[in-house]
C-alpha cells in the first residue's frame, strides 16, 4: 500500500503502518530531538477552532523536527473576506511541506485536500480527530506493549474522538466499546456499542471519555446534553468495574464534576497527562510518514 497523501478520518493508514507509526513515535519520545525530517521545511496549521493541546503539541513537534510551524487563524487570512478554500489550498501548498486544518466544517476540510498538492492533515473536525486517537494508542501502548486484543471502553458522547478512537482502534486490534445514551450513539464505526456504561466498563483495559458538548455541537442543546449523559461519568465506582490495572483517558479538555470526577482525573488511575503529552510524540511520527512517504516501505 503507498503511503498515505493526507490523514483525514485515520483510515489512510493500515495496520501495518500504524504498528510502525506508533513504534516510531515511541522512538522519537525517547529521543526527541533525533529526527531532522522537516529541515528547512514549513507546516502551515490552521485553526478555525480553538485549540490548546493540538496547536502546542504541533508547534512543538515541527519545531523539534526541525521544521517551522506557520500558525494562521482565519481573521487574519483573506478565507474571512471570501477567498475560496480551493484558492487558499493552492497557495498554501505553495509555501508549506504539510498543512494541517482544525475546523468546524467538514466541506471546508474535504475540499482542502481535494485542491492541496500537499499532505492535508485533520487536526479536529466534527465527526473525526485521528491525531487524538493516535496518542491514545501510543498511551496504550505505553502501559501493555503489544495492544492487540487490549479492550478500551469509551463511555459518553459517541462524538468524534469516540468515533477516531474505534477506526484507529481497530487497525491495531484493539477492542473498543462505546457506551452511550440512545441519541448519542455513533452506529458508523466498528466499536461494539453498549447503553449500560457499567456492562461496557467490565473487565475493560482503559475507560475513557470527552467532553459532553463539543465544539461544533449547538450550545442549545447543552443542557440536554448534560442531563441525558450524566449516568455516563468516569467515576472511582465505574473505574471499580474495570480490570484492577485499568486506567482512564480523557483526551481533554475536562470538565471535573460532569464527564469525569476530580478524583480520577488527578488520581492514580489515569494516564490522562501522558496521553496529552503524547500527542507531541504521535504527531511527530504522523509528520514524518507524510514528509517521508517511502519511510515504512518493505
Ligand atoms: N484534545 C485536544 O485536541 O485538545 P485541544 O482542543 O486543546 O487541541
Ligand atoms: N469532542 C471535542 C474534542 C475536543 C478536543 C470537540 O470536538 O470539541
Amino acid at each position: 500500500m503507498p503511503a498515505p497523501q493526507h490523514f483525514i478520518t485515520g483510515a489512510e493508514l493500515d495496520a501495518d503502518r500504524l504498528d510502525l507509526l506508533l513504534h516510531r513515535a515511541a522512538a522519537l519520545k525517547e529521543a526527541p530531538l533525533s529526527s531532522r525530517a522537516l529541515e528547512g521545511r514549513t507546516v502551515a496549521l490552521l485553526f478555525n477552532k480553538p485549540s490548546t493541546r493540538t496547536r502546542t503539541s504541533f508547534e512543538s513537534g515541527v519545531f523539534e523536527l526541525g521544521g517551522h510551524p506557520m500558525i494562521l487563524r482565519p481573521d487574519e487570512m483573506q478565507l474571512t473576506r471570501g477567498e475560496s478554500v480551493k484558492d487558499t489550498a493552492i497557495v498554501l501548498s505553495r509555501h508549506a511541506a504539510i498543512i494541517g486544518l482544525r475546523t468546524g466544517d467538514e466541506d471546508e476540510l474535504n475540499g482542502l485536500a481535494e485542491h492541496a498538492a500537499v499532505p492535508v492533515v485533520n487536526m479536529l473536525s466534527p465527526g473525526h480527530h485521528p491525531c487524538q486517537a493516535l496518542a491514545d494508542l501510543l498511551t496504550l501502548k505505553e502501559a501493555f506493549g503489544d495492544i492487540e486484543g487490549r479492550t478500551i471502553a469509551y463511555v459518553g458522547d459517541g462524538n468524534n474522538v469516540a468515533r477516531s478512537l474505534a477506526v484507529i482502534g481497530e487497525l491495531a486490534g484493539v477492542r473498543v466499546r462505546i457506551a452511550a445514551p440512545d441519541g448519542y450513539q455513533i452506529t458508523d464505526t466498528p466499536a461494539e456499542l453498549f447503553t449500560d456504561p457499567v456492562e461496557a466498563v467490565k473487565g475493560a483495559d482503559a475507560v475513557y471519555t470527552d467532553v459532553w458538548v463539543s465544539m461544533s455541537d449547538d450550545e442549545s442543546s447543552a443542557a440536554a446534553r448534560r442531563e441525558a449523559l450524566a449516568p455516563y461519568a468516569i467515576t472511582d465506582k465505574l473505574m471499580s468495574h474495570a480490570k484492577p490495572e485499568a486506567f482512564a483517558l480523557h483526551c481533554l479538555p475536562a470538565h471535573p464534576g460532569e464527564e469525569i470526577t476530580e478524583s480520577v482525573l488527578y488520581g492514580e488511575r489515569q494516564r490522562i497527562w501522558d496521553q496529552a503529552e503524547n500527542r507531541r510524540h504521535a504527531q511527530k511520527a504522523l509528520l514524518e510518514l507524510l514528509v517521508s512517504p517511502q519511510r515504512g516501505e518493505g
